[in-house]
């Protein structure tokens, strides 16, 4: 074995050791409690065939793939169209398509944070903004989660020492599933002139007038710098917009990395992202579903007395384990009766806050709600 070789090997057989390692399989026949598809648009009939006849309705798509990056030969119009109806649909004067939520992070936050700029963020913030802030030359600092006495304290000690601070925070919790106190924390980065940028990827399509976001449903999205929108959740495709000012977007086009030196989305990827955004733009069935899933299960789970310690506000909830053996038996035993539910352990999530993992989406039924209420307990 040459030595790299060796040296991964090391690695690999520590994660052994400590019961982290990971390993990737395939989709089951489960009922589905564990995917971020929390309308059923990675699977809905509509949207499918909404592509199809956009498709034969369509010569001018000529190329299936994008054939270079968006500032060579990858852009098209299809690509500004959609950008504009991102843009107005989540009330910003413009709109940057990016190839995933990963890279709008880390193409946004590492390219306009720059020296002698300090980055605050939410320490729950998603492995995308943690590697921003490794990325990008600004000096950052953590707050407590959703704290706005910590973030106002380090906001007041910090407010002359830097050129500009951003504040970075997500509106939905992607592991712990609970919200931002978004108005507050606009209201506070605004009075210290601080730069607000609010990941939106799990309120992406489900909060807000027609799902356009919790910024919008509080009404702060003037006072965000910018917003991060995902497509790989309620969406049901792939890709992510980052909204904000015409500036923003041409700084952005001008230096950011992951913008520009990545080949541009599929046609496929860009009418997906299309047609799920019309679909939430004309049907609320979904959505309804969804709120009426999601209450049900809340209101179904806390009548009963040996209740376990389950956490979220929105579709995603943790069920705390703390210890990542157990967590894992336990999913096992859901998984074996029929219930697609995963347990996230370290180093996904801090040590002692492992948790299983469970997704309510539109799709539902209340049988199967029923149904894993009943094996959790
Ligand atoms: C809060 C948050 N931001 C960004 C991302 C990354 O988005 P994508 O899956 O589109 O790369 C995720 C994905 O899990 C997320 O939960």
């Amino acid at each position: 074995m040459s030595t790299i070789e060796t040296q991964l090997k090391v690695y690999l057989e520590k994660r052994k050791e400590n019961q982290t390692f990971r390993t990737l399989y395939t989709n089951s026949n489960l009922i589905d409690f564990s995917s971020n598809d929390y309308l059923g648009l990675a699977n809905s009939a509509w949207v499918k065939q909404e592509i199809h006849f956009d498709l034969e309705a369509n010569f001018r798509y000529a190329r299936s793939g994008a054939t270079g990056s968006r500032l060579l030969s990858g852009n098209s119009e299809l690509y500004e169209e959609l950008e504009k109806q991102l843009a107005d649909f989540h009330h910003a004067e413009s709109a940057l398509l990016f190839n995933s939520g990963y890279n709008a992070n880390l193409g946004l936050i590492a390219t306009v944070a720059r020296k002698n700029d300090l980055i605050l963020f939410d320490e729950l913030a998603h492995a995308s903004i943690l590697q921003a802030l490794k990325i990008s030359e600004a000096t950052n600092q953590k707050f407590t989660h959703n704290d706005l006495i910590h973030l106002q304290e380090l906001l007041e000690t910090n407010q002359n020492k830097y050129n500009q601070i951003f504040i970075i925070t997500e509106s939905l919790f992607s592991m712990d599933g609970d919200f931002a106190p978004l108005k507050d924390l606009a209201l506070l980065s605004d009075k210290f002139n601080a730069n607000l940028i609010i990941d939106e990827a799990h309120a992406t399509g489900i909060y807000g007038k027609n799902g356009a976001g919790k910024c919008i449903e509080l009404g702060i999205e003037k006072l965000c710098f910018a917003r991060v929108y995902t497509f790989g959740k309620a969406i049901g495709a792939h890709g992510a917009v980052v909204v904000g000012s015409e500036l923003l977007k041409n700084y952005l086009i001008n230096f950011s990395k992951p913008f520009i030196y990545s080949t541009a989305l599929s046609l496929y990827d860009l009418l997906h992202i299309k047609h799920s955004y019309l679909f939430i733009q004309q049907f609320n069935f979904a959505s309804n579903n969804l709120h009426n899933n999601i209450k049900y299960f809340k209101e179904n789970i806390s009548v009963h007395q040996n209740i376990p310690k389950i956490i979220g506000e929105g579709p995603i909830f943790a069920y705390i384990i703390e210890h990542s053996e157990i967590c894992r038996a336990k999913a096992k035993q859901l998984q074996s009766k029929g219930l697609d539910i995963k347990p996230i352990v370290y180093p996904t999530v801090a040590k002692g806050k492992e948790r299983l993992r469970i997704i309510i989406h539109s799709f539902n039924t209340k049988e199967q709600i029923d149904r894993l209420i009943h094996s959790i307990l």
